[in-house]
């Protein structure tokens, strides 16, 4: 039977340093760094004694990821090469191995090596350095399970099949005679069926059918189902267990559809880096963005741009129902043929690592935003199709006219704001698919980027400002939510990220997140988190930082409330209150329109001007003419309280928790210009990523803390004049 032990601990770092992974091999500053320290050769290595109990078997170290060009050797022999840092591969033990001690050496290189994608060209994020991923070792016998596709055909029959393709692994080549036992098991993992094949090949084709009452996974109803295979040959025992789930995806001219259900697709884009730390964030971190994805700002759907991410992510994305349009990496540049064939190759090792993952309903097969190049994307495509026929290909771009040769015409559409640029065309939110094709037929298709680097928005920027950020979003989604030719959209992006000094502003930033880097939501995170219904969360977000003089001219109309509910209240100080229900007429399509409160039902002589009194507000929403919230604003807003959050009050070992820091004025408000420090101490077995001072910024900041070992922790936040607070935690 096979054994897996966690390969993280105890590598030496730069021959100096002995750290644990995920590790990055430079820890960057917040902002205004130079990228180039991380560009370059770093070693680890990792000295172990062989066990006894591995001789006769099979020893490998399996790398999750790791960036990049790395070479791997035992006891100074080279046992394995990777070059790209988003998949995983392995280096073989077995055989050379010697008694006693042993060192396993890993050279990486962070230079952006112009062979492989995603380099020879600029690239608007970061790439880092480091074995970012885990690291594991696997001893298995001689002959073992590698690889299981499942695939589920059909599912909307009445009685549903699993086909199951499992690839044995057989270094020594010896005979293989023998037996393999699927088991199919649900969420409480009671048997459901099982079947048995004969083993005369590496590879082992089954079939479970006549299933009966299985319920289908969907985006409201991830359920989720086991394959156990159990491999029985007279050169070794195996067992694997492997998730997956019953649906079914089509895209056609009409649009998307889950499980035979119209699906109107809602996402944004991720990138899977973090402030400090870059990529090296574990398990808890990776299960924290899908969470935020999902269940704040109420998506349905993620796309990994622009490379493979963490199975930690795709596993929690298939638990927690949020669909993935995983692509491979790659940023508008293509190589020479090397390059290319290396590309062809991220395709393959993509889908063979993430084929059973049911939240995946795409593979992007094109370098994101590249030119045409038929040779080398109908390579891509084949890849991609001969490995899986049950998922659409995808091929990002962000010309016109563009030639098709996935299943999916897939468009980063930047259109509006173009006319603020001397364009000749009204302000146009999305174009019709048919101008952006150039073909006389209508195609799947959908939006995969908007806005972005087209209004770059900071969490502390002018009200006015975060207004029309919040209204570009409003615009795209309604266009995408109102043209029955657009599957969905997908906006640029989540997570404000750092980049290179070629993009974002000057800092090393791109504040195009809904979100800041520590997942604090701006206002335009609403315009999401509002689409959802009520009966999942009431949401009432008033677009305003509530001031007289924020804004040009002054005052805070016309004021957008983002929000589910039916109706809203204005109430200005004391004045009589208005209610204003959504704006229908301008945002006719999306499913919650915000309301939108101006002169029409507030009159100037009642919320005043330049040189009258402030006053407080309060706004109420209402569903079905009950309150169901209400958001209060202070004429006079001073720091009053500091919330500290942590995501959970517990954290496992060797992982991180984030922890959220808001300064709040008297009514539970952020204080947007409150750019003073807080400091952070940490007691007990933790680590803080990053400065122990940091600035707040728009109102709030946030660290992550990892556990050292088991205990209690203690994380101490203190502001100047509010003072300090402290949260417990516990590390188990
Ligand atoms: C796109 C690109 C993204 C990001 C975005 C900014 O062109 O695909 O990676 O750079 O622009 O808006």
């Amino acid at each position: 039977m096979r054994t897996v032990t966690n390969f993280n601990d105890g590598w030496l770092f730069e021959g100096r340093e002995e750290v644990r992974l995920p590790h990055s091999a430079v820890e960057l500053p917040f902002s205004y760094f130079d990228e180039r320290v991380y560009q370059r050769p770093f070693t680890y290595e990792k000295r172990f004694t062989a066990d006894a109990a591995w001789r006769g078997r099979d020893a490998v170290i399996v790398f999750d990821g790791v960036i990049a060009n790395t070479r791997v050797e035992l006891n100074g022999e080279v046992i394995a090469e990777h070059k790209d840092g988003y998949t995983p591969f392995e280096a073989r033990l077995t055989d050379r191995l010697s008694d006693g001690e042993n060192v396993l050496t890993v050279h990486i290189d962070g230079s952006e090596n112009p062979e492989i994608p995603p380099f020879g060209g600029m690239i608007d994020y970061l790439t880092y350095a480091g074995i970012y991923r885990d690291v594991w070792l696997r001893v298995t016998d001689p002959v073992s399970l590698a690889n299981v596709k499942i695939e589920t055909p059909d599912v909307l029959a009445g009685n549903k099949i699993v086909r199951i393709m499992a690839e044995l692994s057989n270094p020594n080549r010896v005979p293989l005679d023998g037996e393999l036992t699927a088991v199919l098991k649900d969420a409480t993992g009671t048997e459901i069926a099982r079947t048995r094949s004969s083993v005369t090949g590496e590879k082992v084709e089954m079939s479970l059918e006549g299933l009966g009452s299985i319920r289908l996974w969907d985006v409201d109803s991830p359920v989720l189902y086991t394959l156990v295979l159990a491999l029985e040959t007279a050169n070794g025992k195996d067992a694997t267990s492997t998730r997956f789930g019953f649906r079914d995806v089509a895209f056609n001219t009409e649009g998307f559809w889950l499980n035979g259900r119209k699906l109107q697709l809602r996402g944004l884009n991720r990138h899977q880096s973090f402030p400090y730390a870059g990529y090296a964030m574990g398990r808890s971190a990776q299960i924290r963005d899908a969470e935020i994805l999902k269940h704040e700002l109420k998506l349905n759907m993620v796309r990994t741009s622009h490379y493979p991410q963490s199975t930690y992510f795709l596993d929690r994305c298939d638990e927690i129902g949020l669909l993935v349009f995983e692509e491979i990496p790659g940023w508008q540049h293509i190589g020479g043929q090397a390059w290319q064939a290396e590309s062809v190759e991220n395709v393959r090792r993509m889908i063979r690592r993430d084929w059973n993952h049911p939240s995946i309903v795409m593979w992007g097969v094109r370098i994101n935003e590249s030119a045409d190049n038929h040779e080398f994307y109908l390579k891509t495509n084949a890849a991609a199709r001969e490995l899986d026929i049950t998922r659409p290909t995808a091929g990002v771009r962000c010309i016109t006219d563009s030639e098709l040769l996935e299943d999916v015409y897939t468009m980063n559409d930047f259109m509006l704001g173009h006319e603020e640029l001397g364009g000749n065309r009204p302000r146009t939110p999305l174009r019709p698919q048919r101008e952006v094709t150039g073909l006389d037929h209508r195609v799947p298709y959908m939006v995969t980027e908007f806005n972005g680097h087209m209004y770059p928005t900071k969490s502390y920027d002018q009200e006015q400002r975060q207004a029309e950020h919040v209204r570009r979003h409003l615009e795209v989604l309604n266009a995408a939510y109102g043209d029955p030719e657009i599957a969905g959209a997908i906006g640029w992006c989540a997570f404000d990220y750092n980049t290179h000094k070629d993009f974002g502003s000057g800092d090393r930033i791109c504040y195009h997140g809904v979100m800041d880097m520590f997942r604090e939501p701006k206002f335009a995170a609403y315009v999401y988190a509002s689409q959802c219904e009520p009966s999942e969360e009431v949401i009432l977000k008033p677009v305003t930082l509530w001031a007289r003089g924020e804004r040009n001219i002054g005052g805070v109309l016309p004021l957008i409330i983002l929000t589910n509910c039916d109706e809203v209240e204005l109430q200005y100080g004391d004045n009589p209150p208005k209610r204003v229900v959504p704006d229908r007429e301008n945002y006719p399509h999306l499913p919650h329109p915000p309301v939108v409160i101006d002169h029409r039902h507030v009159s100037q002589s009642e919320i005043g001007s330049w040189g009258w009194l402030w006053q407080h507000g309060t706004i109420t929403g209402f569903l079905d003419g009950k309150t169901v919230a209400t958001a209060r604003f202070t004429a006079d807003p001073k720091p009053t309280r500091l919330e500290v959050i942590a995501d959970t009050s517990w954290v496992e070992r060797h992982e991180t928790v984030r922890v959220v820091v808001r300064v709040l004025d008297q009514a539970g408000n952020k204080l947007p210009y409150l750019f003073d420090p807080v400091t952070i101490a940490l007691e007990g077995p933790a680590k803080l990523i990053g400065p122990d001072v940091v600035p707040v910024l728009g109102g709030s900041t946030g660290f992550w803390l990892r556990s050292t070992g088991a205990g209690p922790i203690q994380a101490r936040v203190s502001h100047a004049r509010i003072g300090s607070v402290t949260i417990d935690l516990t590390a188990r």
